[in-house]
């Protein structure tokens, strides 16, 4: 891992070389600056935020004022990684000049790198226009929180061969107007190697399989802090939900019987 600054153009070369990225939520300070010296790639200020940070059932109540709260937090931890802010729900479909207004800000007031919003043909004109300023964009294709109330349920997406063909050429969309990535979320292993042959563009995976450019997780979710959501693409690294319920029955323990602090740790 070097030192230098990831940009898209790192994403890229590394897809060239066949070089894997290794992507993470974060929404905070504290947590950026931990994933940034273990090496990641690649941060993205998820509006995933709603559900883990805010305990909302969607993504759609965040707003973009949080999501540049949450941004700005995270850059400060930041020396290496890229940093991708998501554009929250109701901030860029269907006028791509308010998409453009809305990533001008997030840029401008996080010092983010990049913006991702959900979508295919449906936000052509507010990719082209937001990349026409000068913004990266990575595109999020396949399951699309944000439109949770039309799909009705999280199941995997692109299974029937017309919703396939459609995640297909929305991604080849999305390569021609310029992503710097694309995430490909919960669908078949083989359409998201599929997908990734066809474009140049970087395809990173949640719950796409092993044949796509890289992956992402959500970092409570790999942590083990949350414990009810368990989908089969999710591996959990560490079980902090048991590690952080230990470190503080104890301290409450302590507490309670007059064993903390000691001489040592008061004046
Ligand atoms: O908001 C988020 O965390 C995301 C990832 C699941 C890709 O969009």
């Amino acid at each position: 891992m070097g030192k230098q600054k990831v940009t898209t153009h790192t994403l890229s070369e590394m897809k060239r070389r066949g070089e894997k990225i290794a992507m993470l939520t974060a929404y905070d300070y504290s947590m950026a600056l931990l994933l940034d010296k273990a090496g990641i790639d690649v941060i993205l200020v998820g509006d995933s935020a709603a559900n883990v940070m805010a305990g909302h059932l969607t993504t759609l109540p965040i707003s973009l004022d949080q999501m540049i709260y949450h941004g700005s937090s995270v850059v400060r931890g930041v020396k290496r990684a890229l940093v991708v802010v998501d554009l929250p729900f109701g901030t860029y479909q269907g006028d791509p000049l308010q998409a453009l207004h809305s990533s001008i800000r997030i840029m401008k007031e996080t010092g983010a790198d990049c913006v991702k919003l959900e979508g295919g043909a449906e936000v052509a004109e507010s990719v082209e226009k937001i990349i026409s300023a000068g913004i990266p964009v990575m595109g999020h294709l396949g399951l699309t929180p944000q439109s949770i109330n039309k799909f009705g349920t999280y199941v995997v997406r692109a299974t029937d061969e017309k919703e396939a063909e459609k995640l297909y050429n929305d991604a080849i969309l999305l390569d021609k107007l310029g992503c710097s990535a694309i995430v490909l979320e919960k669908i078949p292993s083989s359409l998201g190697g599929k997908v990734s042959k066809a474009v140049s563009t970087p395809i990173i995976g949640i719950g796409a399989g092993n044949m796509v450019d890289g992956q992402i997780l959500v970092l409570h979710d790999m942590l083990g802090i949350s414990e009810q959501f368990s989908p089969r693409f999710l591996r959990r690294y560490h079980q902090l939900n048991t590690e952080i319920n230990r470190a503080v029955s104890s301290y409450i323990e302590d507490v309670k019987n007059k064993d903390f602090p000691n001489e040592s740790e008061q004046y």
